[in-house]
């Protein structure tokens, strides 16, 4: 039966893929793009553990600023590319957006540069989106600090569901129109999700919408074998993940949530530790398994927070819901949100359902 072959571990990534498309939970596109996927984590992996002995080509800054506004490391731009031309040559996807590319890009067959989706040559060829940060976390990679990539895919919507708001879709062809309306789509309509932890082992973590499932790269093979066919994240732990360098800067409910716990003056009594990275991949992972809470808040800075809603924070909440847990902005559940622009920001509150409860009263008791 299914369930064995998700409870056995030792099963392959492929296998398990193949598993699903074979009983209908997914198709035929979304096994070639996941096996896309597969092979570029495996390269990005190589890559990120090698880097130091490659330091003039792997390490250090590209010399470029990117749409965020970041100085791009030589990996940042590297693992896009791989990231991109492994989902570009499945020919399963019509639009990429990515953290390092200004504007979706075309997702067919061949596509060597990053075609704008603003030109006209744009050939809408697959039925799937994938939005995608090939490398989070990047600013620790040049200290081999755990990094990852975090992708999602979406289905094309059909022309009806298309509609742009007027602001969005001035000047754009009817074509273009479509394939914006496709990435801008709320976290809940996501079909699958996923990230790679590039760490001590080389983790692979994903989601279609029934259950959340693990596996682990044996090198040995150079496959992904499943080691946690079912991840479920604790209902209360006793960790928090912020940047609490910022606490000075959080909203007022932020501050006093994280005061109360770390004093051991919560639901629990019991004084709360921090652990953060500042990769938000190995700051998930953690609180997946072991519990806890992960933040990253607005503050006076930034009303919406650092991480972006597209490529990050939605489908990292998808994969917490899924898994049991629950993702806010503070106010509203993350996944609702309909992104206005690829690169809008959102605060992020995740992890164990008691603990996001809890510090969602305090935002409450705010309003
Ligand atoms: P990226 O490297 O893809 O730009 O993402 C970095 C993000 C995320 O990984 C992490 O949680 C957060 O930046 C850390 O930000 P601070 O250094 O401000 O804490
Ligand atoms: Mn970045
Ligand atoms: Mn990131
Ligand atoms: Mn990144």
């Amino acid at each position: 039966e299914f369930e064995d072959v998700c409870e056995q571990t030792g099963v392959t990534l492929s296998r398990y893929c193949i598993e699903l498309a074979n009983r209908g939970k997914i198709d035929e596109d979304l096994n070639s793009i996941f096996n896309s996927i597969r092979e570029a984590a495996k390269v990005i992996a190589k890559l990120v553990n090698t880097a130091p002995l490659q330091q003039a080509e792997l390490l250090g800054l590209q010399g470029e600023i990117n749409v965020q506004g970041e100085d791009q490391k030589k990996l940042d731009v590297i693992t896009n590319d791989v990231f991109k031309n492994a989902l570009r040559y499945t020919g399963k996807l019509g639009t990429l957006a990515s953290e390092e590319e200004d504007e979706p890009v075309d997702g067919s067959v061949g596509g060597s540069e990053a075609i704008p989706l603003l030109s006209d040559e744009f050939a809408d060829t697959g039925k799937y989106i994938c939005v995608f940060d090939p490398l989070d976390g990047s600013s620790n990679v040049d200290a081999g600090i755990p990094v990852g990539t975090i992708f999602g895919v979406f289905e094309e919507p059909s022309p009806a569901e298309c509609e742009l708001p007027a602001d969005l879709s001035k000047g754009l062809s009817e074509e273009q129109q479509r394939c914006l309306a496709g990435t801008l789509q709320p976290g809940k309509s996501l079909v699958a999700a996923g990230y790679v932890l590039y760490s001590a082992s080389t983790e692979l973590v994903l989601t279609f919408g029934q259950g959340v499932v693990g596996f682990t790269l044996d090198t040995s093979i150079g496959e992904f074998v499943m080691t946690r066919p079912s991840i479920q994240i604790p209902p209360r732990g006793k960790i928090y993940s912020a940047n609490t360098g910022n606490i000075g800067e959080w909203d007022q409910p932020m501050r006093e949530y994280i005061q109360t716990i770390r004093a051991g003056k919560g639901e629990t009594d019991t004084p709360y530790s921090l652990r953060y990275i500042g990769s938000m991949v190995g700051d998930i992972h953690r609180t997946l398994l072991y519990g806890g809470i992960f933040a990253y808040p607005a503050d006076n800075k930034n009303q919406d927070g650092k991480l972006r809603l597209l490529y990050e924070g939605a489908p990292m909440s998808f994969i917490m819901e899924q898994a049991g847990g629950k993702a806010i902005t503070g106010h509203s559940r993350v996944l609702d949100i309909p992104p206005v622009g690829v690169h809008q920001r959102v605060p992020v509150i995740l992890g164990s359902a008691e603990d996001v409860e809890e510090c969602k009263k305090f935002f409450d008791e705010s309003n």
